[in-house]
């Protein structure tokens, strides 16, 4: 009978296993349908009860390869334009499967000090590669939604602070209201933070110069005013998930510095603009924020999942994270301890995946990486704009094109109804993905190029299969 506890041998006969595989799916990514049509079934068809004796180790991950492998989408493929999601460079994989194998917890420098020391070189490496001032810290979190509940803490913390109340310690409750200022294009991820931080979704106010979302600089400068001194959190987006426009941050540095309020700018994936001169100037400003957040698991193609929170002075987010218990180290022990500067304790030792990332290739490896993307994002521009039936709703200056299909002699609805149709198409033909958005009151596609495998042909596709499928709609 098989021994009910795991065997050492295992690891071997598994590792070998989930190699050929890993190297099997990797190797025919470009051709896969980027989801098959049978993906919900498959992955419905795995419900079943706890089993109560186990198949081992191989036998159990041979089946979910055979049982789940169609149920994946190859949001890591060449094709994926949906969200803003990238996939993995082989650098980024390797190590990320050695932060695995090593199982390393990057919470305090006992339990790793390699995953703390590598994430201190990381953060560092980053800060240089976005152009950041010097001294500017931070810490790895799971993605851009925690680098901005990160980022929005430490403002939450700084704002208390100027009323006389240090919220981590004595709560919200102790002090006013902190009013929370953006633009049109703040995103969901920093809109999602004001709930777990107590400052509530509505605290949010959005300075709108039109249905475009485009900040309103005078009008915003108008409500700092009436503020009379009190301080406040100012939320720049650097990068509009729609769009690929920018607030502007230098604007915004400026009215933070006039009025006394924290500037935190969301570059989930546009803070990749300050990699290249041909875009730097779009992100002109990020480098006099107080905190930043940016993804790497989005343009810098590492795994999921490994997000950047860049605070200018971590001593912020210390004040809202630090753990204290007898069997920690001390708040003031010398040696970093990465659970004090972040939501999580136990942390995935993620300074690996970008470790082996920016050391492979390099900071020229990003620029050119990014070059390319802008390219590729011109030439679907391009060819939008050529296609008759098809309308540029938006310059598209970074790495998103926004627009959608036209028919003459249609009603607004009947062309909302129309691209509304036209997405839902797209991901069941499953050849590229795509996905709709609402923008200037209009429904439209906003394929986004993040993905470091993408090539040409594959933005010409896209295009081919946006025309094909949006033709047999118009019949
Ligand atoms: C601008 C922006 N901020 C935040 C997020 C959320 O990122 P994550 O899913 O890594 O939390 C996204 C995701 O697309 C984004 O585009």
């Amino acid at each position: 009978m098989k021994d009910a506890l795991p065997s050492v041998g295992e690891f071997k006969e598994v590792l070998e296993l989930v190699r050929s595989e890993s190297v099997r799916y990797l190797d025919n990514l470009d051709e896969r349908l980027v989801r098959e049509p049978n993906a919900a079934e498959t992955a419905e068809a795995l419900i079943e009860p706890l089993p109560e004796v186990g198949s081992g180790a191989s036998a159990a991950l041979s089946e979910l390869i055979e049982r789940g492998m169609d149920a994946t989408v190859t949001s890591a493929g060449p094709r994926f334009f949906h969200y803003v999601i990238g996939g993995q460079t082989p650098a980024a994989l390797g190590a990320d499967w050695l932060a695995s194998a090593l199982d390393q917890c990057a919470g305090t420098w006992v339990s790793s000090p390699l995953g703390i020391q590598l994430e201190q070189i990381v953060i560092e490496w980053l800060r240089d590669l976005f152009v950041l001032p010097e001294g500017m810290g931070g810490v790895l979190t799971s993605g851009a939604t925690m680098a901005n509940f990160c980022g929005l803490a430490a403002g939450r913390q700084w704002c208390g602070e100027r009323m006389g109340v240090d919220i981590a310690q004595a709560g919200l409750a102790a002090c006013a209201p902190i009013p929370i200022f953006s633009s049109g294009y703040v995103h969901a991820a920093a809109v999602k933070p004001m709930a777990m931080l107590g400052l509530g979704r509505d605290a949010v106010r959005r300075f709108e110069r039109d249905d475009s979302g485009k900040l309103d600089v005078e009008a915003l400068e108008s409500a700092l005013k009436e503020l009379n001194g009190a301080p406040a959190i100012l939320i720049g987006n650097a990068g509009d998930v729609n769009t690929g426009d920018f607030d502007p941050i230098s604007a915004m540095a400026d009215l933070a510095e006039r009025y006394g309020c924290w500037l935190h700018v969301d570059g989930a994936f546009g803070l990749f603009a300050r990699t290249s001169p041909e875009s730097i100037a779009l992100a002109d400003g990020c480098e006099r924020a107080h905190s930043l957040t940016v993804d790497a698991h989005k343009w810098m193609n590492v795994p999921y999942d490994c997000g950047i929170s860049f605070v200018r002075d971590p001593v912020m987010l210390a004040k809202n994270f630090t753990l204290f218990a007898d069997y920690l180290p001390a708040p003031n022990d010398p040696h970093p301890m990465l659970s004090n500067l972040c939501a999580e304790s136990s942390r995935r030792a993620r300074a690996f995946a970008i470790w082996g990332t920016l050391k492979a290739y390099g900071r020229e490896g990003i620029r050119v990486m990014v070059e390319k993307h802008l390219e590729l994002t011109r030439r679907l521009a391009r060819g939008v704009e050529e296609a008759p039936e098809l309308e540029l709703l938006a310059p598209a200056q970074l790495n998103i094109v926004c627009f959608r299909l036209n028919a003459p002699g249609r009603s607004p609805e009947e062309l909302d109804a129309l691209n509304t149709e036209l997405g839902e198409a797209i991901l069941t033909d499953g050849r590229v993905f795509a996905g709709t958005t609402r923008y200037r009151g209009m429904t439209a596609l906003r394929p986004a190029i993040v993905n470091w495998r993408t090539r040409e042909k594959d933005v010409d596709l896209l295009l081919s299969v946006v025309r094909e499928l949006g033709a047999t709609l118009k019949v």
